[in-house]
């Protein structure tokens, strides 16, 4: 199980209202108890913070508000006594706008950086074919060369008087992207790649890993109907993002990275809109690509939502890719899933179901900070409150992702045990009076203690560790049962509906012994025989002997 923590908002250990370094390390206890194997840590390299640390200024350290390198080591020696590894979150798309590299390569058009980011001169602006988006942009007569949007909203072009020259940025314009046609590019990142494997963390999480190439004609991107939630108009992204290019460099990375012992991993953020299209991150038939990219599609389909009928499909569907699933329902950049998939009423029951899909699936489990607790998404209710740029250029119809990146709820004390300074970089949620780790702790019922016991089960049950997953069921509209193989093979039932469910019997063995249930009823239930499935219960069971 691998936990994404943003190092902001853990734990902060010297009082300034941000988390940082020593903010992890000081909780290591609670992640091992929890049975977390590795931790993915955002970015926590020096940066202005523009989008939070993905806008990094140096490769090779720690921001000063994080920590020092010497916080980094000693995070790496006690996580290690905790038997938990360290991933780093790896940005190769794009750097700060402070970045060295891209102060000298905008500082004209001959420095010995020149060509390390995507610089273009721009078009007329009363050329043929020009849009009347790339007019919004026009400088000095010029307007960018295509309709290429940021992510983050506007064009994704801008201007440099030094060069009288646009340069590319798919995020924010304080985020420009990397040429990486140019070797000594990837040189350079995997030296940086590199410095860190030497200090010994477990490998990568690649940002944006699909969008390093653009296609180097600049065609327009296909305009779709509507316009974006910053009115922008809606494109698709098909010379712009997955470029083919992309694959020939992940192979020599993972080459680079397994020369190294121990078992490095290279994770992607590989959102897809198929589940096939996972295929090609894992490197097709021959695998020497990601080992685990993210399957988002369960959490974050566009379709997704709190259905037996939803999961079976997608669920089924990542037991198809080539190899390990990575199942992800929970990240810095979405509304939490509590919030996602709850109906307002029963949340807690819907998000110990999604716990059960998440760490009864075959597949690698990920989730984030203060998932396991249930802190729910605390979006700002006023545009002067925001911190992410993106949710002050979309207020209102966008409002950005500080309610998924609030303070870690530690206690029902001041700021949550986060920190002792009342001023925190985000408001700590109000309901962290209830939902907190000290009062979970103690609630045998709570989520947090579902999550340790679905751990606790997972890493000592061989059939629910590396079993294969049959569902059993191909058709009932509330409840998913799904097998995991082995010499002791495990059942696992979900009833995704607020009503009562009869188990369908003819389906598995009815003599049973109960690995875990939600429900105490169920715990002492020995046979599948005319039992019922309480709302939203999960039932775990295995064969009795
Ligand atoms: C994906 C990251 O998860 C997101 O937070 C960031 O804004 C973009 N990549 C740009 O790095």
């Amino acid at each position: 199980m691998i936990e994404e923590i943003y190092p902001r908002s853990f734990g902060d250990s010297n009082g300034d209202g941000v988390g940082d370094l020593n903010g992890i390390t000081q909780h290591l206890d609670y992640l091992q108890t929890l049975g977390i194997d590795a931790i993915w840590i955002a970015p926590m390299y020096p940066s202005p913070q523009v989008d939070f640390g993905y806008d990094i200024a140096d490769y090779e350290r720690v921001d000063p508000q994080y920590g020092s390198l010497a916080d980094f080591d000693a995070l790496l020696r006690a996580a290690k006594k905790h038997h938990i590894r360290i991933i780093l979150d790896m940005v190769l798309n794009h750097t700060s706008d402070r970045h060295a590299w891209f102060v000298e390569s905008a500082s004209s058009r001959d420095n010995p950086k020149a060509d390390w980011y995507v610089w273009n001169d721009g078009v007329a602006a009363g050329a043929p074919g020009v849009t009347a988006f790339q007019k919004r942009f026009e400088h000095d007569g010029k307007v960018p060369p295509n309709n290429w949007e940021s992510v983050f909203g506007g064009s994704a072009w801008e201007w440099v008087p030094a060069r009288r020259q646009f340069y590319y940025h798919r995020f924010y314009r304080q985020q420009p992207d990397l040429n990486w046609r140019n070797p000594a590019v990837e040189h350079a990142m995997f030296g940086a790649m590199r410095f860190w494997l030497d200090r010994g963390v477990a490998g990568f999480r690649l940002d944006a890993i699909s969008t390093l190439f653009e296609d180097p004609q600049l065609r327009n991107d296909p305009q779709r109907p509507g316009t974006n939630a910053q009115g922008d108009p809606n494109l698709s992204t098909r010379y712009s993002d997955n470029l083919p290019e992309v694959h020939d460099v992940i192979r020599r990375m993972r080459a680079m990275v397994d020369k190294y012992p121990g078992d490095r991993v290279l994770i992607g953020e590989t959102y897809t809109a198929d589940v096939a299209d996972l295929d090609t991150w894992y490197g097709g038939s021959r695998r020497d690509e990601l080992q685990l990219p993210m399957n988002m599609l369960p959490g974050f389909g566009w379709r997704a939502k709190f259905d037996a009928g939803w999961f079976r499909k997608t669920l089924e569907g990542a037991q198809t890719v080539p190899g390990q699933p990575l199942i992800v329902f929970d990240n810095h950049d979405n509304p939490r899933s509590i919030d996602r998939f709850g109906d307002g009423r029963h949340d807690v029951q819907r998000a110990k179901a999604i716990a059960t899909l998440l760490l009864t699936s075959r597949a690698t489990a990920l989730t984030y900070y203060g998932a396991p607790l249930g802190m729910t998404t605390a979006t700002p209710a006023r545009k002067e409150d925001v911190r992410d740029p993106i949710g002050i250029t979309g207020w209102p119809k966008e409002k950005g992702r500080d309610g998924e990146r609030t303070p870690m709820q530690w206690t029902p004390g001041p700021q949550a045990g986060f920190s002792t300074n009342p001023r925190t970089w985000l408001p700590v949620n109000p309901n962290h009076v209830t939902v907190n780790v000290q009062t979970e702790l103690a609630e045998p019922g709570s989520l947090l203690n579902w999550y340790r016991k679905l751990i606790a089960l997972r890493r000592s049950n061989p059939a629910l560790r590396d079993g294969d997953m049959t569902f059993l069921d191909r058709t009932d509209p509330d409840v998913l049962v799904y097998r995991r193989g082995g010499a002791h093979p495990v059942t696992v039932l979900v009833n995704f509906s607020g009503m009562p469910q009869k188990v369908k019997t003819g389906i598995v063995q009815r003599a049973v012994r109960t690995l875990a249930a939600t429900d105490p009823a169920l715990a002492n239930t020995t046979t599948l025989d005319g039992a019922t499935l309480p709302a939203y219960a999960t039932w775990i069971v295995t064969p009795a002997k």
